[in-house]
């Protein structure tokens, strides 16, 4: 067994980064905090970046369906972050480490199976987006009206897909696997992360995140406390 000094230290990389506060302004955030991080926490933060961009979609597809126009041309920049940072690492992680873990230990294939074809289908959703929004989609009707569908087909799909791996896939990696074989692990996913091409830092996608989510209105955090009516109230 390794003691905690013993284990990986990692450089958060949001460490220069800049985290939203509750009132949607960004704090700075300490700058150069080595922390340790193991593979589940890694991966549930991405699907908060991941979740965020949903809420992004889901805010376009709701403009779209009122046959609103996109503010300030967000849907490109969510779609980099879903196709850079989602796609091009957070699921390649998924598939190049954890889903062969858990195959290796015959645990949980048809979960596993589900997931790695709701990947491909993500793809192939986003490849679509993609296109329409190039080929100028969103500046039409009806082409709101199908981009709508599609983010919304996309988020469907998506917070069932991230919140099964949060809750069945990245806990079951601790039972079929000990403390130094996790270790290992969580040292495989940094290792990965880090010497993928074109590989973005969490501070980069949270700053990019909050620059889109400013632009749709959608940045401070308050405005989605609930307003509960007095006739509802004990
Ligand atoms: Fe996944
Ligand atoms: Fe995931």
């Amino acid at each position: 067994m390794q003691n905690s000094q013993s284990r990986r230290q990692i450089l958060l990389a949001c460490a220069t980064g800049m985290l939203a506060s509750a009132n949607g302004k960004a704090d700075a955030f300490s700058i150069g905090k080595s922390i340790q991080i193991q593979a589940g926490e890694d991966l549930m933060q991405e699907h908060g970046i991941l979740g965020r961009t949903l809420l992004i979609y889901e805010e376009l597809a709701d403009l779209f369906e009122h046959d609103k126009p996109d503010p300030q041309d967000c849907l490109p920049g969510a779609t980099e972050i879903i196709i850079k940072y989602v796609q091009g690492q957070h699921e390649r992680v998924e598939e190049l480490l954890i889903f062969p873990a858990l195959t290796k230990a015959n645990a949980l294939p048809d979960l596993v199976s589900v997931l790695v074809t709701q990947h491909k289908v993500g793809h192939e959703l986003t490849n679509t987006i993609k296109k329409k929004t190039e080929q100028g989609s969103h500046k039409t009707k009806q082409g709101r009206l199908d981009l709508a569908n599609l983010l919304k087909m996309f988020s469907t799909m998506f917070r069932p897909h991230m919140l099964r791996e949060d809750t069945v896939i990245f806990p079951r990696l601790h039972e079929i696997m000990n403390e130094a074989q996790y270790e290992e692990l969580s040292t495989k996913v940094q290792s990965l992360e880090s010497n993928m091409v074109n590989s973005t830092d969490l501070g980069s996608i949270l700053r990019q995140l909050e620059g889109i989510e400013g632009a749709l209105g959608i940045h401070n955090l308050a405005k989605f406390t609930a307003e509960i009516a007095p006739s509802n109230q004990t």
